[in-house]
């Protein structure tokens, strides 16, 4: 049979051209390999959306994502636009092509690759075996409660953390299923000493777990777990929290991988699933040919995985990055001044991957 996948890049701004770029062609190596039929369009969003169509998610973008089978997208943001409200700014395209493809459960693995934990700032003996799946919720918080405004003349401004019981509910259910699937712990992050909605968040969580009998289900405050995160990474499967403290704890948990450019993220639930790595435009080294195309790549085998049910070639995927890894070669975000690294460029990081993805299939 042909798979067959249309598959949406949204490219983006900043290093988003430059990491999707890479994802894409191994994207098109697993596809000539397996005789696999993956169509692929490509639209603008963020800032070079607003530059040649005045808003950050133009209509025929939105269109083609509601018509594609997956959606891959490189990063947006760039500084010329920052001082312009949140709802002009590129970011808001992001968010609305969210909540437009209605996925809610967004899926940030970090983890110390086996054998590689001296990528990482921590001391192995620390990182060595972390294994983390952050489920972050997508769709509510306070990225889209309302209301929400900065008012000029009162001099005050204000956002709102708002959770249904029903939106708690379906991503901790992805929680506790995806942790059935592995080593059956769920760490549900909230702020329950302070805020009512994170009381409701974890009467919730509680409630679910009820159904989960077989999963152990821990609660943290936030505050404690940005440094548990650090200190003890292993003690963590499952990590389920809410939208803005699931964005800030997957950017530290970078650190236990070793860069920011390492991590994938998948997100799922809704009509159409959205593909992105979980790092930004990066201006300070956009343009440079420098940027780490890893995670982007990573998240081309969570959509090979997620959306195509390629589950073997997503694994081929992820071995090659490894290879690449274990044989020294790394953009200089995880060469870190290590002398015997082979610092390589975006490009020739991309090229190194698909070089060991054919070879392995060769040999198969
Ligand atoms: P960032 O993630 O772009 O960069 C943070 C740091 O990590 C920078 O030093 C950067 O060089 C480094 N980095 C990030 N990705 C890298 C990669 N692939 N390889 C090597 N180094 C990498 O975050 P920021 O600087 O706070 O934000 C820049 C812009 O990106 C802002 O406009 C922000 O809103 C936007 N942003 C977009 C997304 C997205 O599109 N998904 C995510 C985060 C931030
Ligand atoms: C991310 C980003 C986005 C977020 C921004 C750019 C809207 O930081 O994907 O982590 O906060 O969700
Ligand atoms: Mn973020």
């Amino acid at each position: 049979m042909t798979k067959k996948l249309k598959i949406l890049i949204v490219a983006g701004d900043g290093i988003g051209p430059e990491v999707t770029g890479e994802a894409v062609r191994v994207l098109k190596s697993v596809a000539e390999m397996g005789g696999y039929d993956f169509q692929f369009r490509e639209e603008p969003i963020g800032g070079v959306a607003i530059k040649a169509h005045g808003s950050p998610l133009p209509d025929g973008t939105l269109r083609t994502a509601l018509d594609s089978d997956a959606v891959l997208l490189g990063a947006v943001g760039s500084n010329e636009f920052n001082a312009l409200p949140p709802s002009q700014r590129p970011e808001a395209g992001l968010l609305k092509i969210r909540a437009a493809l209605g996925g809610f459960a967004n899926l940030r693995p970090s983890f110390a690759w086996p054998g590689l934990s001296g990528n990482s700032p921590l001391r192995a003996e620390i990182v060595e075996g972390a294994d983390i799946l952050f489920v972050r919720e997508l769709l509510g918080g306070l990225y889209f409660g309302e209301p929400r405004q900065w008012d000029k003349q009162a001099n005050a401004a204000w956002n709102t953390m708002r959770y249904t019981r029903d939106e708690v509910v379906r991503v901790a259910k992805v929680a506790f299923e995806l942790a059935s699937k592995r080593r059956k712990k769920v760490t549900s992050v909230d702020k329950a000493n302070v805020l009512e909605v994170s009381q409701l968040w974890r009467a919730t969580v509680t409630d679910v777990a009820q159904s989960y009998p077989g999963v152990a289900l821990e609660h943290q405050y936030v505050d404690a777990m940005a440094m548990h995160i650090m200190n003890q990474p292993r003690s963590y499967d499952v990590v389920l929290t809410e939208n803005l403290f699931g964005d800030i704890l997957s950017d530290e948990a970078a650190v236990i991988t070793g860069s920011l450019g390492m991590l994938p993220s998948a997100t799922i639930g809704g009509k159409v699933n959205l593909y992105e790595p979980v790092h930004g435009s990066a201006p300070d080294i956009a343009g440079k040919g420098i940027a780490n195309p890893l995670g982007a790549i990573l998240t081309a085998a969570m959509l090979l995985r997620y959306s195509a049910g390629l589950d073997e070639e997503a694994a081929t995927v992820e071995a090659a990055v490894k290879r690449v890894l274990d044989e020294g070669y790394r953009t200089p975000d995880l060469a870190r001044g290590d002398q015997s690294a082979r610092v390589l460029s975006t490009t020739e990081v991309g090229n190194k991957v698909r070089e060991f993805l054919v070879g392995a299939a060769a040999s198969r």
